[in-house]
């Protein structure tokens, strides 16, 4: 793993943690959401593609097998806790590089990768532009960049139903809904020298599992999440609210919320 000189910022230390203690039933949500972004790349064997912020590695693995092992998968992501997942799910893979580093400023040749993928990756930028810029600048002329990112909180179920449930209708943090503005990602990416973009709509019904695996993600990752992680004294009071509710629901096997996400796609200009 090469290391970019990026300095774990404090604020997503119990983000990471969080995430790298509870990525498979976080991987069972998500996985159909990512394919998805991921099928608009049209992958070839042979090709390079960057996954940015590509955390505890599960589309690393979606997509090594999408390029091949003649093709080459770089992951970056500024989290090294979670790249410590990565790094170990990925080990038997020789065409997969990790790297430490800020995305926004990933020090790769320019126009050495085919492809730009991410899922849930590109919404925490302080600087879409220059960050959209800079992957603008790493893909090949002919290259494809394809993300998935959060509609509004109130389209998202997964969201807003366990933050209601325990008595906190809004959401405490904004960003990872920072691209649900359709309108403001066509302006991010033709600013960053992209065109052909597209932002599709698309809602699904996600789980982890039974209403168990569903309480104990909720209560670590997503807006209740942050919230619970940050103020861990509210845990034991919140916990009985949000099982009563997802227990609501009715299926107890497969307990499902809708993820409200957009599919966006875009090409150099
Ligand atoms: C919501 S998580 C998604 C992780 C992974 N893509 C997945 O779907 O499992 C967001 C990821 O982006 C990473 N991230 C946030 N800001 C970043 C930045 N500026 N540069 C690189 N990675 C970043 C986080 O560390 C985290 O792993």
């Amino acid at each position: 793993m090469t290391d970019n000189n990026a300095i774990e910022p404090d604020p997503q230390y119990l983000h990471a943690k969080a995430w790298a203690e509870e990525y498979e039933l976080v991987d069972r949500q998500f996985s159909s959401l990512g394919l998805i972004a991921m099928q608009e790349l049209q992958l070839v064997h042979g090709e390079t593609v960057l996954d940015v912020g590509c955390g505890t590695g599960q589309t690393l693995l979606q997509l090594a097998e999408r390029v091949g092992g003649n093709g080459h998968v770089l992951g970056v992501d500024i989290a090294g806790r979670l790249l410590e997942v990565a790094a170990r799910r990925t080990a038997h893979l020789g065409h997969v590089t990790l790297i430490k580093s800020d995305a926004q400023i990933l020090d790769l040749p320019s126009h050495s990768v085919d492809a730009v993928f991410s899922r849930f990756g590109v919404m925490s930028f302080n600087d879409p532009v220059a960050a959209f810029s800079n992957f603008r600048r790493i893909l090949k002329p002919d290259g494809r960049l394809a993300f998935c990112c959060w509609q509004a909180l109130h389209e998202n179920e997964l969201d807003h139903f366990p933050l209601e449930a325990a008595g906190f209708p809004k959401a405490a943090d904004e960003r990872p809904f920072s691209l649900s503005d359709p309108q403001y990602v066509q302006t991010v990416l033709a600013t960053a020298g992209f065109d052909a973009v597209e932002v599709r709509p698309h809602k699904e019904l996600v789980t982890s599992g039974d209403v168990e695996a569903m309480t104990r993600v909720l209560l670590k990752v997503g807006p209740l999440g942050k919230i619970v992680r940050e103020n861990p004294a509210i845990q034991s009071t919140v916990e009985p609210k949000l099982r009563k509710a997802l227990e609501s629901l009715g299926d107890q096997v497969s307990t499902r919320l809708a993820a409200a996400i957009w599919i966006v796609t875009a090409r150099p200009n």
